[in-house]
This record gives C-alpha cells, structure tokens and sequence, in this order.
C-alpha cells in the first residue's frame, strides 16, 4: 500500500501540521459582542479530537462594524481575547495547529443570522437588542437587492481597516494562535476590492486590476510584517466571482503571484460571494481545478475546499499535486472525527490517531467485533471470551 500523501505532515515555515486535512473556517453566528465561550470550545475543540491537522476558526471581525451579524466572532477588542486563547490551547494539546480567520465584512456586513433569515439587518426584522449599522466598501456598491448602499472607505478609513487588520492579528497572536488566515474571499471587503463588480473607484485603489489589488495587498503585507517570521500567513480568495463576469482565475493567480512575493505561505481557493448566483459549474471538488492551477502557476501552496466529502476524494487531491491541503467544513460539521476515520481508511484500519482515550479501546472492540460477525437481531449471538479481557470496557473485568 502506498504510503496516503494526505496523512503527511507538512511544514510551513515554523509549524508543522500533522496532516493535510483542515477545518475550514465556519461562522456558527452564536456570540455576543465577539466573545467565544464554551459552545466554540466544543465545537472547534472535537476537530482536535477528531485528528485534523489545521483548525481555523470562523470569520472573526477585526473591528465591530466588519461583523457580517451580530452573533459574529471579534478580535477588535483585547476582552476578547481569553475566551479564543482558551480554544487555542485546546487544539494545540490535542495535536491541532490553531488558527484563526480574520474578516471584515465591508458592504456584506450587518445581515441576519442564517436562521432569523436572508439579507440585510433592518430595524424592523432585527432581535431585540440587535440593531442594523452602517456598512462600508470600496465605492457604495450595494451587494444586492434590497441591501442599503455601503459608505464608500476614503484612503484615511482604508488605513484604519489596515490597521485593524493587524491589531487583530496582534490579538491572535497573544491568544496562541499559529495561523492566521486573511479573509480575502466570499464578496467581504477585501474581496470587494478585488472585484471589477463592486469596486468603481477612480482612484488609485480601483480600476486597473493592479489597482484593485492594492489595498489587499497592503493589508496583508501590514500582517505579515506584525506576524511572527516563524508563524504561516494563509489568504483565503474567491478564485472566481460568483457571476461570470466578476474576478477570473487569470485575475487570482496574478493576485496569487504578489501575496507571494509578500510572504504568504499559503492560498485557500474558494469561490464566489459577489453576484446573485453562483455561474459556474458545480460538482464533488469544484473549486480543487483552481487550487490546482494556482498552485501549477505561481508554485505557492495551496488549500482546496468546496464539496470534498470523503477520505478518497481528499486523498486524490494531494496526491495527485492540486493542492497541499484539504480543508473541509460541511463535511466536518457531519463527522467531527473525519480526519481519523480517513486516516483509518486510507491505511489498514489501525485507530493508531485516534485520541489515547478511545483508539485502544476502540482496536480492542474492533478484534472482538471481528470475532461476532455483523449483528443480526435482538437474540443474543455470544463467543467464549478468549484470553485477555482488553475487548471488554474497563471496569468491567479486574485489572
Ligand atoms: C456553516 C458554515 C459557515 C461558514 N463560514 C465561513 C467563514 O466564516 N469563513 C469562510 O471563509 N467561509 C465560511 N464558510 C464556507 C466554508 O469554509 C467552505 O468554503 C464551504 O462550505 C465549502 O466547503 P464544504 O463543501 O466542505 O462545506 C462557511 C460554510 C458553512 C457551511
């Protein structure tokens, strides 16, 4: 058998991961005024549990109003920062490699959460105690039907958003954070930039694709600059708008270029977020064709994400040169325990990655199991114990 390239560790810069597999960064729109509690902590703290090697934590606005809903996480703020150092730590005992997406939502900002409804926060539709704010971008495009046009950032706005940018990272940092991932994707604010759709500006921050990538780019050199040498700095993009006539691949990967030229260790290729629907062909790993092409061109390492669903299909991805990781995020929501259970079917079965609480016991169970065959109903089907006791449950049988 050969050897599963998916289960390689990989080393950028400083940190090394265990494996190739990653939680994609998920909004669980569940806090109050950015703070995380116990419900982040279980949540992200079983993909440690579960054996992936990178686990990168939500969209976390870098100032208050960047928020895309009130239930968002943040990192303006230094009150902020036990309660994601308490989930850092976490994930780094258990063998995970901590890190943290940090997003400003610009004109896609101040929506309800997913299940209060779609679109825009208003007065009328907000919860008690939540109220609607002012959103920005880079020259007042709406983001849709029915959403309120966004102020649009003067040069002087733009250097503050920089710099919350890298004060949130500062925050990350002190929290124990090893990665920090630069929200560039989705139609959020960076994104906006980028895209011939919603930035107009006439300045030198818009039209030209250099231009448009200009202010992107400053604030991922002002992160990297205030981010550790030895720490990773990964760019999540939109390789493609949603509409066909938005930012194309060709756009990205000349973006690609300069984030690394700037540092950047590696690119997370997702897709969409600025149009009304999503334009382009759908299927099982339809964004890996532009992790691949990204990472043929400019030679940067490379995330693939977007309906990858299995360990197969995970594996096919790395081995065959698309990307260097697999991040994964409805998947992992289904099976939080994805990355042992690919680990135990791309090799012979062993739970030598499963947690030390369960993997041995779980083996044990497993030659017991092997031993009964399938169940086949309610009448009992019993064995003679043979030997040890170690397929029973401790406690069970004296030691
Ligand atoms: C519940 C949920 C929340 C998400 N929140 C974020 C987020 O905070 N930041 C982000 O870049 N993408 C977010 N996404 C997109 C995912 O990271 C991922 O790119 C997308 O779901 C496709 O991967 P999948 O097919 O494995 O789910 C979210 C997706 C889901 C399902």
């Amino acid at each position: 058998m050969t050897e599963p390239q998916l289960l390689q560790p990989l080393t950028l810069r400083g940190i090394t991961l265990a494996n190739r597999l990653v939680v994609a960064p998920m909004c669980q729109y569940s806090v109050s005024d950015g703070l995380v509690g116990d419900y982040h902590l279980v949540h992200l703290g079983r993909f440690a549990l579960g054996g992936f090697g990178l686990v990168l934590v939500e969209a976390t606005g870098v100032t208050a109003d960047g928020r895309i809903s009130p239930g968002d996480v943040g990192l303006w703020d230094d009150a902020q920062i036990p309660g994601l150092a308490r989930i850092a730590a976490f994930l780094r005992e258990h063998g995970s490699v901590p890190g943290i997406q940090l997003g400003h939502a610009g004109g896609k900002a101040s929506t309800l959460r997913p299940w209060d409804g779609h679109g825009p926060l208003t007065a009328e539709n907000a919860r008690p105690g939540d109220e609607p704010w002012r959103t920005v971008s880079p020259s007042g495009v709406p983001m849709g039907e029915g959403w309120a046009a966004p102020h649009p950032l003067t040069v002087e706005e733009m250097a503050g958003v920089r710099e919350a940018f890298v004060a949130a990272a500062r925050r990350a940092l002190t929290a124990g954070f090893q990665v920090a991932e630069v929200h560039a994707a989705h139609g959020y604010l960076l994104n906006q930039f980028l895209s011939p759709l919603t930035n107009l500006r006439d300045d030198e921050y818009g039209g030209s694709l250099e231009n448009r990538m200009r202010f992107p780019l400053e604030v991922v050199e002002a992160v990297r600059a205030g981010w550790p040498a030895e720490l990773p700095l990964v760019v999540r993009v939109s390789a493609v708008d949603a509409s066909r006539d938005g930012t194309t691949l060709e756009d990205t990967v000349a973006f690609a270029r300069e984030l690394k030229a700037r540092g950047v260790d590696a690119v997370d290729v997702s897709g969409g977020g600025i149009g009304a629907g999503w334009e382009h062909p759908i299927g099982y790993g339809y964004q890996v064709p532009f992790a691949a092409a990204i990472r043929e061109q400019t030679g940067i390492a490379t995330m693939a994400v977007g309906l990858v669903v299995d360990a197969q299909q995970a594996e096919a991805v790395v081995a065959t040169g698309q990307a260097d990781l697999v991040a994964v995020a409805r998947q992992a929501q289904d099976d939080p325990n994805f990355a042992v259970h690919a680990a135990r079917e791309l090799t012979d079965g062993s739970y030598a990655t499963y947690p030390v609480q369960a993997g041995p016991r779980l083996a044990s169970r497993e030659r017991l199991l092997h031993r009964l065959g399938p169940w086949t109903g309610p009448d009992p089907v019993l064995v003679e114990q043979k030997g040890g006791s170690d397929a029973l449950p401790p406690g069970t049988v004296r030691a």
